[in-house]
C-alpha cells in the first residue's frame, strides 16, 4: 500500500492537532475520513483539510473498507464502546488514545473484542515511548552505562489551572492518578522492563477548593516495588507554577541518567539586575510536541510494514489495571499487591 488511508474519531483538544499531523507531516498517511459528535468540528477540519467525507456517526467509519487504520481520540469514557464496535466492525488496525479503558470490566470486554475479531495492530497513545530524550535513556540502560537499575523517580507536574475547569474535568478524566500518573508507570515500566508488583501511595487535595468533594485529589506521591528489584518513585501535582514540568531519573549501580531537569521553553537565558531567567514550557502539547508526530508516523509504518507497535493493547492494558491498584493504595493509605 503506497499511502496509508486513515479515519480518525475525536476532533478535541488533541484530536485536531492528530488530524493535523496525519494531514499535514505524515508523508505515508492520508487524511481520509473525519468524525466528532461536534457537527462544526468536522465542517471545520472538513474546510482546512479537505478529507474525503467527515460525519458525526463513527460507524461510517468503521463500515469503511477503504480505510486502512482508524485513530480514536474521543473523551477516555468513550474508547472501550469505539473499540469493542470497531472491532466488531472488522476494523484491523487502531490505534487509541490512552487510558484504554475506565474500568477493569471495559478493559476486559476489549480485550475480548480485540482478540476475537482479528484485530491485527493495537497501538495505545503512550506518546512518551517516542520521546528522544527517554528513547536515548532506555539505550543508555539497556547497554549497562548505569549498571544495574536500582531507582527510578519521576515528576510529572502540572501547571495550576483554573479551578472551576478543573473541578469540572475531573469526574470525567478518572482523577488525579488516573489522568497523570499512568503515563509514567508506562514511561517506568517500558524503560526498565518490569511489571509493579506491590504500590504504595499518599496524597490530597491541597490547593483548589472543592475538588475532594468531587472526590479527587491535586498531588500524590507513590512507592512503587517492580518485579526486577527497581524502586519507583511517582509524583504528580496541579499545582507547578513555573509550567509543565516532567523528570525522569534512572539511577543505577554505575550511574544515573535523567532528563527534563529545567523545562525550558526555548534556548534563551535572559540576565538582567533581577539575575538569570529561562522561559518555562507552559502546557503538556509543547513539551511533548514532537512525540505526537512520531506516534502516528509509527502507527502508519506499523500498518504499512505489518510490525507490532512498540506501546500496544497490553501496555495499554497493564497500565489501566496499576492505575487502579494506585488509586486504592492511595484512597486507603495501604500498600496493594498487583494481581
Ligand atoms: N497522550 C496525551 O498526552 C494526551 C493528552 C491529552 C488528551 N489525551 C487523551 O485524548 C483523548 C481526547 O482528549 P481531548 O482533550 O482531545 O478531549 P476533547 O473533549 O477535547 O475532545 C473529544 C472529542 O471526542 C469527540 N467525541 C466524543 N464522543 C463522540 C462520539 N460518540 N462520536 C464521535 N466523536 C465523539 C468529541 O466530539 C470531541 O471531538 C482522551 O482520551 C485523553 O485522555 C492524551
Amino acid at each position: 500500500m503506497e499511502q496509508v488511508k486513515l479515519g480518525i474519531v475525536g476532533l478535541g483538544r488533541l484530536g485536531r492537532n492528530h488530524a493535523a499531523n496525519i494531514n499535514y507531516k505524515i508523508l505515508n498517511a492520508e487524511l481520509t475520513a473525519v468524525c466528532s459528535a461536534i457537527p462544526e468540528e468536522v465542517d471545520a477540519v472538513m474546510k482546512e483539510m479537505k478529507p474525503s467525507y467527515g460525519s458525526t456517526d463513527y460507524m461510517d467509519l468503521f463500515k469503511d473498507r477503504d480505510l486502512d487504520g482508524i485513530v480514536i481520540a474521543s473523551n477516555s469514557a468513550f474508547h472501550s464502546q469505539m473499540v469493542i464496535d470497531a472491532a466488531n466492525a472488522g476494523v484491523k488496525n487502531i490505534y487509541c488514545e490512552k487510558p484504554l479503558g475506565m474500568t477493569l470490566e471495559e478493559i476486559e470486554l476489549m480485550k475480548t473484542a480485540v482478540e476475537t475479531n482479528g484485530v491485527n495492530i493495537f497501538q495505545i497513545g503512550y506518546n512518551r515511548r517516542f520521546d528522544k530524550s527517554l528513547q536515548m535513556m532506555k539505550k543508555k540502560i539497556d547497554e549497562g552505562f548505569i549498571g544495574k537499575p536500582i531507582l527510578i523517580k519521576l515528576a510529572n507536574r502540572d501547571p495550576v489551572w483554573d479551578r472551576e475547569n478543573l473541578i469540572k474535568f475531573s469526574p470525567t478524566s478518572g482523577g488525579l492518578v488516573f489522568d497523570m500518573l499512568t503515563h509514567d508507570y508506562d514511561v517506568a515500566r517500558w524503560l526498565i522492563g518490569s511489571d509493579a508488583q506491590t504500590v504504595y501511595g499518599i496524597g490530597g487535595a491541597y490547593g483548589y477548593e472543592g475538588l475532594e468533594a468531587v472526590g479527587d485529589i491535586d498531588n500524590c506521591m507513590l512507592t512503587v516495588a517492580f518485579d526486577n528489584g527497581v524502586m519507583g518513585f511517582l509524583e504528580t501535582s496541579r499545582n507547578s507554577t513555573h509550567g509543565y514540568h516532567v523528570e525522569v531519573e534512572v539511577f543505577g549501580t554505575e550511574g544515573s541518567v535523567r532528563m527534563g531537569t529545567v523545562p525550558n521553553r526555548d534556548r534563551v537565558v535572559s540576565y538582567n539586575k533581577n539575575g538569570v531567567t529561562t522561559e518555562c514550557v507552559q502546557w503538556f502539547y509543547e513539551f511533548w510536541e514532537p512525540t505526537f508526530e512520531a506516534e502516528l508516523q509509527h502507527f502508519a509504518d506499523c500498518i504499512q510494514s505489518n510490525t507490532k507497535p512498540v506501546a500496544d493493547f497490553m501496555d495499554g492494558y497493564k497500565a489501566v489495571q496499576w492505575a487502579f491498584a494506585a488509586k486504592e493504595a492511595v484512597d486507603k493509605r495501604q500498600i496493594v499487591t498487583m494481581k
